[in-house]
C-alpha cells in the first residue's frame, strides 16, 4: 500500500456522496463542504421549494426524501446508484427537535414522531445506504447524533430528543461491528449547540441562551460549517482505520 502524502487522503475526488437532511442547517453546510472536497453530491430532503433551492445553491443535485418511509429512502439511494452509478459516502443528518416539553406533558405521538425521524429514520438510511456499500464492498456513513445522546440538557427538559441521539450513536456502533470487515465503515458526529432553524425559538428565549452559554466551555453557539470538517475526515480516506466512533464537536460542553 503506498503511502499518501499531504492532504490527498482528505479529497473526496470521484465519490458520490448522499446528505439526508442536506437542506438544513448542519446538512447543508455539510453538503457544501463535501462538494468542495470533490464529491458529487445529492441532498436528499422533504421535497419543497425551499430545500430544492437550497440544493440548487450549492451546485448539488436533489432527490426527495423522507425518512418516515423505508420506500422512500429506498428509492432516494436507488436514485443516487441509477445517476451516479455509486455511493461512498452517505451522512444521515435529518431531524426533528424535541416535541412537548416536560416528559410528562410528552404524548404518545410526540415521542412516536421523535423516534420515527431521528432513530428509525436513521436506520432506514443506514440499511439502505448499507445495502448499496456492501455489495460495492467500500463505503462511509456519518451519523448526525447529538451532544444530547451523553450529556441532558439544561435548562429544558427533552429527554425524547436525547433518547433518540443516544440510539444513534448505538446504532453507529453495532452497524460499524457489524460491517467492519466488509469495507463500510459507520461512525457519528456529536454536534453542540449550532445556529440552525432547529434552535431558532430556543435561542429568542434569554434565559434558556444565557444557560446555554454558561455551560459551554467555550461560552458560544457553534456556526454550521463548523460541524463539516469531522464530517470530511469521518468521510474520507484520511478516517481509514476510523469506525464505530462519536466525534463531539460540542464546544467542550460534554467534557465539562
Ligand atoms: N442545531 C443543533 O444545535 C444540533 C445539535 C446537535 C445535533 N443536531 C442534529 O443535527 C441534525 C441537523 O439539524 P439542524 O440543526 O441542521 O436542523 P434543521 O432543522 O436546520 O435541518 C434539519 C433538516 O432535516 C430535514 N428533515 C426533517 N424531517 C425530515 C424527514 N422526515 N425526512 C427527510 N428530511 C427531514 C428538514 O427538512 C431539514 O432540512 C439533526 O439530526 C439534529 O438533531 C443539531
Amino acid at each position: 500500500m503506498s503511502i499518501p502524502t499531504g492532504l490527498e487522503p482528505f479529497s473526496l475526488s470521484g465519490r458520490a456522496a448522499l446528505v439526508t437532511g442536506g437542506a438544513g442547517g448542519i446538512g447543508l453546510a455539510i453538503a457544501r463542504a463535501l462538494g468542495e472536497a470533490g464529491a458529487k453530491v445529492t441532498v436528499g430532503d422533504l421535497p419543497s421549494e425551499s430545500t430544492t433551492a437550497a440544493a440548487d445553491s450549492i451546485g448539488a443535485r436533489f432527490v426527495a426524501l423522507d425518512v418516515r418511509s423505508s420506500a422512500s429512502v429506498d428509492a432516494a439511494v436507488a436514485t443516487v446508484l441509477e445517476s451516479e452509478g455509486r455511493l461512498d459516502v452517505a451522512v444521515n443528518c435529518a431531524g426533528i427537535r424535541h416535541l412537548g416539553g416536560p416528559a410528562t406533558d410528552v404524548t404518545d405521538d410526540d415521542w412516536a414522531t421523535v423516534m420515527d425521524i431521528n432513530s428509525s429514520g436513521v436506520f432506514r438510511c443506514c440499511r439502505a445506504e448499507g445495502r448499496a456499500m456492501l455489495n460495492a464492498g467500500a463505503g462511509s456513513i456519518v451519523n448526525i447524533a447529538s451532544m444530547s445522546a451523553y450529556a441532558v440538557n439544561r435548562p429544558q427538559p427533552q429527554a425524547t430528543y436525547n433518547a433518540s441521539k443516544a440510539a444513534v450513536v448505538m446504532l453507529t456502533k453495532s452497524l460499524a461491528v457489524e460491517w467492519a470487515k466488509r469495507g463500510v465503515r459507520v461512525n457519528s458526529i456529536s454536534p453542540g449547540y449550532v445556529e440552525t432553524p432547529l434552535t431558532e425559538r430556543s435561542r429568542t428565549m434569554p434565559e434558556r441562551l444565557e444557560e446555554w452559554l454558561r455551560l459551554t466551555p467555550m461560552a458560544r453557539l457553534a456556526q454550521p460549517h463548523e460541524i463539516a470538517g469531522a464530517a470530511i475526515f469521518l468521510a474520507s480516506d484520511a478516517s481509514t482505520f476510523v469506525t464505530g466512533t462519536d466525534i463531539a464537536v460540542d464546544g467542550g460542553y460534554t467534557a465539562a
